[in-house]
């Protein structure tokens, strides 16, 4: 569905083409300071208009509807609003009846019965993360001494991602690309397993990112390959310090006081500058595409903020069921 999250609640609404994208936030508390002028370095960051992301200029001004007065949170669920001003639906009308392979054009349309909008994208289109961001802002005011940071290890199997997506633009073929996430200052004892596994949650809101098709924690799938003498984390410190991090800083479920890490792999776009083979949705023909419009070349580019921002949110509703259940405040007896 569209809301996520036990204590700390984000609902996210918007399609890429319709009036506007947003997100609420539930579960703030009361007397957070917060402006519109919080969200604009991670928005500014996400924007695209960049080399190998997207030439649609949105201005990404937030509009704090709701729950903030005097400039502190209230307690109140927080909507927070971005209009969309440089739309273009005329360059989608082609994908209405034959939609792009890879997308979600098809799929969509199954679900809802022809009635997705599929303008851009509708609702399954990368605009909407932007919500997302301003929610990750709200999120991290809330992580204390957490530090969250998200980079572009290679695009397109290259390590100048930059240059990967600004080839993969001239080209007009679409590259995918591997963000690593690392977090700091983690306190032990965060995650509610069986099923609010630290690793859980955060898949969960990784693979809720439009476009994202894999995760690995720690040393990840290459553990398949390792002996337990190589994969065990040696502890050095009573704090739960560990000489290597092969678990990504979680074990059991739950934080272990080490950094959480997390590699992602996200996926070149289907949006691709060449003729292709796709079914036509009113004969129920073979036909073929020429996809328009405007496009990521390299959304990878534009995630550290957004996979970021849904690392804060997890970790501020993991941190607000640790409080409720008391665990992390107890000292081990
Ligand atoms: C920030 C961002 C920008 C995106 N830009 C594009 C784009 O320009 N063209 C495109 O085809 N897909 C783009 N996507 C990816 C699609 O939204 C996504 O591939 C599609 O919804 C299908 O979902 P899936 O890839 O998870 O299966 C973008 C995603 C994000 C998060």
């Amino acid at each position: 569905m569209n809301s996520f999250g036990r204590l700390f609640r984000v609902t996210i609404f918007g399609e890429s083409h319709g009036k506007g994208v947003g997100i609420s936030v539930d579960g703030c508390p009361g007397g957070v300071p917060l402006s519109e002028a919080d969200f604009s370095a991670d928005i500014e960051r996400r924007r695209a208009g960049k080399p190998g992301t997207t030439p649609r200029a949105e201005k990404d001004i937030p509009n704090i509807m709701n729950g903030v007065f005097e400039g502190t949170t209230t307690g109140a669920p927080i909507m927070i609003q971005f209009y969309n001003a440089d739309t273009d639906p005329s360059s989608y009308d082609n994908i209405r009846n034959t939609p792009r392979p890879g997308h979600s054009d098809y799929a969509a349309y199954r679900k809802h019965g022809g009635y997705n909008d599929y303008r851009g994208g509708g609702h399954f289109s990368g605009r909407i993360t932007v919500g997302i961001v301003a929610a990750g802002v709200v999120a991290r005011k809330l992580l204390g001494d957490m530090k969250i940071t998200a980079q572009v290890l290679e695009a397109g199997g290259e390590k100048d991602a930059v240059a990967a997506a600004v080839a993969a633009q001239r080209e007009m073929v679409p590259v995918g690309a591997l963000v690593e996430v690392r977090v700091e200052g983690v306190p032990a004892g965060l995650g509610e397993p069986f099923f609010d596994s630290v690793e859980a949650v955060l898949s969960h809101l990784m693979f809720s990112v439009p476009g994202v098709k894999g995760i690995e924690f720690g040393t990840g799938f290459a553990c398949a390959k390792m002996r337990g003498s190589q994969f065990n984390d040696p502890f050095v410190h009573i704090d739960g310090t560990t000489r290597t991090n092969h678990s990504g800083g979680i074990n059991g479920g739950i934080t272990n006081g080490n950094p959480i890490v997390f590699r992602v792999a996200v996926r070149p776009t289907s949006s691709i500058g060449m003729v292709q083979d796709t079914v036509n949705l009113k004969t129920g023909e073979p036909d073929v595409l020429e996809v328009r419009g405007r496009h990521d070349a390299c959304i990878g580019l534009r995630f550290p903020p957004i996979l970021e921002s849904m690392t804060a949110i997890g970790l501020a509703d993991l941190l607000a069921m640790s409080r409720a259940t008391n665990a992390t405040t107890q000292k081990p007896r």
